[in-house]
């Protein structure tokens, strides 16, 4: 047996703020961003709306899809960078509004690579046999530490969550190799400032970013002994088109193959890919025994990817 993914959620606030409202507060255009980015829109959290309150309604959908119930979750991992406070977690607050009263909680983490983090270390838990259900969240609030006079970095982001409930599934099926990496030195490129805003040197994350995502995207293929051609399904960090192109160009498959929520949501960090994946569930991009392949990088410097063998 394996472990895999039982059943996948999300959660966007129903605010969306264009490109066009942004023109309105920061010296832009939409063309600058539509065609250095490929972000037309995102969705931004309202004032009383916290990351655990969208960690809730994407848990709650992903633990539907996998019918199960709360109950029976054994752990919960929330990948954030914008816990409602530094303690008690975002986990351990969903805990108690799920009524998942058996799951021990924690947050993690490793940025926008927060998710694939969380999802590895979920598939060791159940691989271990030690768990037999963990949900695993991805959420942030960036809107609430974004510098909102810098058009350098608050046309690029949004909120949001996504879910998955990760367990058992059968052999050859599931999470079959993944990859986690970090760079510490390169922290200085993206951080929290002491005014609690998100600074990043753009350009060297681009570089590090269409570096590394299409190299991570390969080596967890190649790992399972598999070709670049075996890929059916990509699912990348959404945090610029033009990176996420370079890994889809790299893996050598057709556009129509690639998860692209960045034009409606932007960059919304931890919850960007399972954001994505369980969009696509649902539109029915992804098929039973589809090799998909999660890759992302983000602050820490942090990176990670899995294979994934669709499928129970
Ligand atoms: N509107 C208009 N002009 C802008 C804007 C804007 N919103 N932002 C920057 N510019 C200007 C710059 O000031 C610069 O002007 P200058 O040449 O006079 O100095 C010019 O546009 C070009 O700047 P570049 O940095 O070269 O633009 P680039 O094409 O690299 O795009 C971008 C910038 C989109 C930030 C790109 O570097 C990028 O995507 N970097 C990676 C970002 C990322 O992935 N972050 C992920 C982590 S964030 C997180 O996950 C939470």
């Amino acid at each position: 047996m394996g472990a895999g993914i039982l059943g996948v959620g999300h959660y966007a606030p129903d605010k969306i703020v264009t490109n066009k409202d942004l023109e309105k507060i920061v010296d832009t255009t939409d063309e600058w961003i539509t065609s250095r980015t490929g972000i037309e829109e995102r969705r931004i959290a309202g004032d009383n709306e916290n990351s655990s309150d969208m960690a809730f309604f994407a848990a709650q959908s992903a633990l539907k899809d996998a019918n199960i119930n709360a109950k029976d979750i054994d752990l919960i991992l929330v990948a954030t960078v914008t816990p409602d406070t530094p303690f008690p977690s975002v986990a351990c607050m969903l805990q108690d509004r799920l009524g998942a009263q058996h799951a021990a909680a924690m947050d993690v983490s490793a940025a926008c690579t927060g998710f694939v983090y969380g999802l590895v270390t979920a598939q060791q838990f159940i691989e271990a046999k030690t768990y037999k259900h963990v949900l695993v969240v991805g959420v942030d609030k960036l809107s609430k530490i974004t510098d909102w006079t810098d058009r350098n970095t608050c046309v690029l982001l949004g909120d949001g969550a996504g879910a998955v409930v990760v367990g058992e599934v059968s052999e050859g099926k599931g999470i079959l190799s993944h990859e986690l990496g970090a760079n510490g030195a390169g922290g200085r490129e993206l951080y929290q400032n002491e005014n609690d805003h998100l600074v990043m040197n753009g350009r060297e994350v681009f570089k590090f970013a269409v570096r590394q995502m299409p190299e991570s995207s390969v080596n967890v293929v190649e790992k399972i002994g598999l070709k670049k051609e075996d890929v059916d399904y990509l699912i990348p960090h959404q945090a610029n088109i033009r990176i996420m192109e370079a890994a889809r160009e790299r893996l050598g498959i057709a556009e129509e193959k690639m998860a692209k929520t960045i034009k409606k949501y932007g960059n919304n960090s931890s919850a960007s890919i399972p954001i994505a994946l369980s969009e696509s569930v649902k539109q029915g991009k992804i098929k039973e025994n589809d090799l998909i392949v999660l890759v992302g990088f983000g602050g820490g410097l942090t990176w990670g990817a899995a294979a994934i063998r669709w499928g129970k």
